[in-house]
């Protein structure tokens, strides 16, 4: 009875997949959570709300107005004694009053005055959830710190075969599980990890740099924070928010990011590194910025210290996790790579592949380890990839205990 008396509140919206949220009420009165119900007027076309309310022995909340409401003020009664929101299925338009704060109807409002974790499952149509708007919709809201779980690619009532799916139910529990019992196996250890692209200058104004914008590597420092690491995260630029718990070293470039990793080295007892070190800058930084017109057709170049593999040279009995981003041969140099440097894992990231590696919210690795194994993980959010690593992790620590 993991989730025992968990209070959650559980919205489902009109689509197809809101049967399926009869399951996942089962599922998590099955795990101990007390669980009321909220539907959209559109939900109840698709399900009756008798379902839910004789499956969750509460009255389905759907009708702002009813006069049931009215002296108690229902959309904040249930929104404050609720530990958890999960909004599943999330339709498209639903996420959107989220995104606006539009508060037309019960589930927004309680959405609005809630100050629990929201963990949203999106399911619709896969042309919907590529359309600019939609994933505008979910960045806003993944933001604010809404829990968005990834829908799954596979056949879907239009006819087409595409992403939008609503994610596996044993999927939408566990992250339920992990916010409200949240596992502290990281308690009394030190993470360091590196995240975003480094930029190497070429004058004050231009710099060399790479496509990564550091979600990985801040996903994985939120999540070792949340299972209870002293968290230090040394951080190329990028344009996202400190990680909650996390003690944030901000760099530029590579030389800087080694000189920062090697002064926290000492007490770290893993080390994570995720970013996307430059492999080469400049030679020569010019004083002021360089004109058109001026002699600068080549820029000569040397390389940057690899840290890593200066890592693995002092590794001891530091655990050393390493990424390896590549557009071919992914495994095979993903594994040269973990031997060359000395590392215990290394998570290869097929970077050409659509939904995983730069920019995106999502990704699809495959980690590998120092004993010849491969675990290759479906495509996830970030911060769900995040919590596989740190399972590896904390598998070898308790180990090497
Ligand atoms: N890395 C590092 N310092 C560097 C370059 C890379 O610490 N100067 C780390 C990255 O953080 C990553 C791993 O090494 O964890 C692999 O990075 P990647 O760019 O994929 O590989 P490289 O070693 O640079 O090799 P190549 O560019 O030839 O693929």
């Amino acid at each position: 009875m993991t989730l025992s008396r968990k209070r959650i509140l559980l919205g489902v919206t009109g689509s197809i997949a809101a049967y399926k949220a009869v399951e996942l009420l089962r599922l998590l009165t099955k795990a101990g959570a007390e669980v009321q119900v909220v539907m959209t007027e559109a939900a109840t076309r698709f399900v009756a709300p008798l379902t839910f309310e004789t499956l969750s022995r509460q009255e389905v909340l759907l009708d702002m107005w009813s006069l049931a409401y009215s002296h108690r003020i229902g959309h904040l009664e249930a929104s404050q004694r609720a530990q958890l929101f999960v909004v599943a299925p999330a339709t498209a338009r639903t996420i959107a009053r989220l995104a606006l704060g539009l508060a037309d109807d019960f589930l927004s409002c309680i959405y609005l005055a809630s100050r629990c974790p929201v963990v949203v499952a999106p399911a619709m149509d896969c042309d919907m959830l590529e359309h600019q708007a939609v994933r505008e919709n979910l960045a806003r809201l993944r933001d604010r710190g809404v829990h968005i779980v990834e829908p799954d690619t596979g056949p879907l009532a239009s006819g087409m075969v595409g992403r939008g799916r609503l994610a596996a139910l044993s999927e939408i529990v566990g992250r339920i599980r992990l916010i409200l019992t949240p596992r502290q196996d990281l308690e009394g250890q030190t993470v360091l990890v590196t995240a975003g692209p480094t930029r190497e200058p070429l004058d004050p104004v231009r710099f060399l740099s790479n496509r990564s914008s550091g979600k990985m590597g801040y996903a994985i420092a939120e999540a070792a924070a949340a299972r209870g690491a002293r968290v230090i995260l040394v951080s190329g630029p990028t344009a996202l928010a400190p990680p909650p718990g996390a003690d944030v070293i901000r760099v530029e470039t590579a030389e800087e990011m080694y000189r920062a990793v090697l002064a926290e080295l000492e007490s770290a007892g893993v080390v994570i590194k995720a970013a996307a070190v430059a492999d080469y800058r400049p030679t020569h930084k010019a004083d002021n910025k360089i004109k058109k017109g001026g002699a600068l057709s080549e820029v000569a170049l040397e390389p940057t210290p690899d840290i890593l593999a200066e890592l693995g040279k002092r590794k001891g009995p530091r655990i050393l996790v390493g990424f390896a981003a590549e557009t071919d041969d992914v495994l095979a140099n993903a594994r040269a790579k973990l031997q060359r440097k000395n590392l215990d894992l290394v998570v290869a990231n097929d970077v050409g592949r659509v939904g995983a590696g730069f920019d995106v919210d999502t990704n699809a690795v495959t980690i590998l380890d120092a004993t010849g194994g491969t675990e290759e993980l479906p495509l996830l959010s970030k911060r769900e990839v995040a919590d596989r690593i740190l399972d590896r992790v904390t598998a070898l620590l308790r180990r090497a205990a």
